[in-house]
């Protein structure tokens, strides 16, 4: 922890040094700060050596800030636009959000946040086993864990959101992550995430706003959330990214408790975060929709199935019960040991 901190120390002060030289020069495409002179103010955020997506305040005026513009409004309150009941389409199976999941509308550090995204599309994706373009990367997020219908690729609400990440993300380099773009490290402990120790976090620390039934809380007119459910039939479905317990631990750490963990302080210990996720994707007491088309399996090439994705075969030898809720340590060595990709 301490090394950590050290570590950070050193890269902030290269980073505040590029910063006033970029200033200084006025170069706009400066990775890491944000092109508007009022974000170059050392904050805890860039301190850290953490990207700074722009300010929206700095939109352009142009067709094209109009649709980023148009694209926030969409990730933001994704429900109202193209929710079942949505004004201009209905590709959701569910009333959440985008940013229910990709936080602050992904502008938050370690939240799944759209940093770096448009940087590294096309790539290819282990589930489908194809290379994918950010719009039908989009659509896996609509088809999965909001259970809706793909948007047609060319439509203007796709068009918008992908302006929308590629402006997020226009001080990143092509290719390149960003500190901060993907999730907190877990250390895992020797014995597995542990449901029943879970159940108890989740009652203390979660059930207040989640619900007892992980149900979530409406809005006022029902139209959306004002706490996404976390399983039940409107909840995210199984075999998405957050259904696998580590992907949603790491998210846990940083992000939850609201209001009282971030990724500076998180609230939960590793372990706790690990068990109260294996208690929210534990199957035997939960359930949450399923895959509709289930004539094209996840990960066909099972070499790039990501460690806690929990049904098989896998390209080692554990069960799908340890790939889902460990011990992950002896999964790990092995694959190392056996020259396998560790994947999550
Ligand atoms: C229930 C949670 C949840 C919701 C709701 C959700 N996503 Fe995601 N999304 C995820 C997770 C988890 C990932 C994987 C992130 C990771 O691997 O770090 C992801 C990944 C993505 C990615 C790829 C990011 C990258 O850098 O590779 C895009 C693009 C995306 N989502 C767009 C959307 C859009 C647009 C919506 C709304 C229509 C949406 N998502 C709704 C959870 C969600
Ligand atoms: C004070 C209210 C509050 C508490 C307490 C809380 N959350 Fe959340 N949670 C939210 C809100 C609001 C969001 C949507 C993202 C945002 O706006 O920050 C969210 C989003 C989430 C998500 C992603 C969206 C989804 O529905 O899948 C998960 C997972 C989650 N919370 C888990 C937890 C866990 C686990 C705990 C307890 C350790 C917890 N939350 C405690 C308010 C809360």
């Amino acid at each position: 922890m301490k090394k950590e901190a050290q570590k950070h120390g050193k890269f902030s002060l290269k980073i505040l040094h590029t910063c006033i030289i970029c200033s200084i020069i006025g170069v706009a495409a400066c990775n890491n700060t944000a092109s508007t002179p009022k974000d170059n103010t050392a904050t805890d955020k860039d301190v850290a050596g953490v990207y700074v997506p722009p300010d929206t305040s700095t939109i352009p005026h142009d067709p094209f800030g109009d649709m980023v513009r148009y694209g926030r409004e969409l990730v933001i309150n994704t429900a109202y636009y193209i929710g079942p009941n949505g004004t201009v389409g209905k590709y959701l199976g569910n009333k959440m959000t985008c940013a229910n999941c990709h936080v602050d509308g992904g502008t938050r550090p370690f939240a799944f946040n759209y940093f770096s995204t448009h940087a590294r599309y096309p790539q290819y994706r282990g589930r489908e086993n194809k290379i994918l373009t950010l719009s039908e990367r989009v659509n896996n997020c609509i088809e999965r864990p909001h259970s809706g219908i793909p948007m047609p690729l060319d439509s203007k609400e796709m068009v918008a959101i992908v302006s929308y990440i590629k402006w997020l993300g226009s001080n990143v380099p092509v290719g390149q992550h960003v500190k901060g773009d993907e999730s907190l490290e877990i250390e895992f402990p020797d014995r597995a995430a542990n449901p029943v120790k879970g159940g108890a976090i989740y009652a203390e620390n979660c059930a207040s706003c989640h619900g007892k039934d992980g149900e979530g809380a409406w809005n006022a007119d029902s139209s959306t959330y004002t706490y996404p459910p976390l399983w039940g039939k409107y909840a995210f479905q199984k075999g998405s990214s957050p259904s696998r317990v580590v992907k949603l631990a790491r998210f846990i750490k940083a992000n939850m408790p609201d209001k009282k963990a971030t990724w500076q302080k998180p609230f939960l210990t590793d372990e706790q975060a690990l068990d109260v996720a294996a208690f929210i994707n534990d199957d035997r007491i939960h359930e949450r929709p399923q895959k509709k088309d289930k004539t094209i399996p996840d990960y066909p090439n099972f070499a790039f199935k990501a460690i806690d994705y929990d049904a098989g075969p896998y390209i080692d030898t554990f069960s799908a019960l340890q790939h889902k809720f460990g011990p992950f340590k002896p999964i790990v060595e092995y694959r190392k040991a056996h020259k396998q990709q560790v994947i999550w």
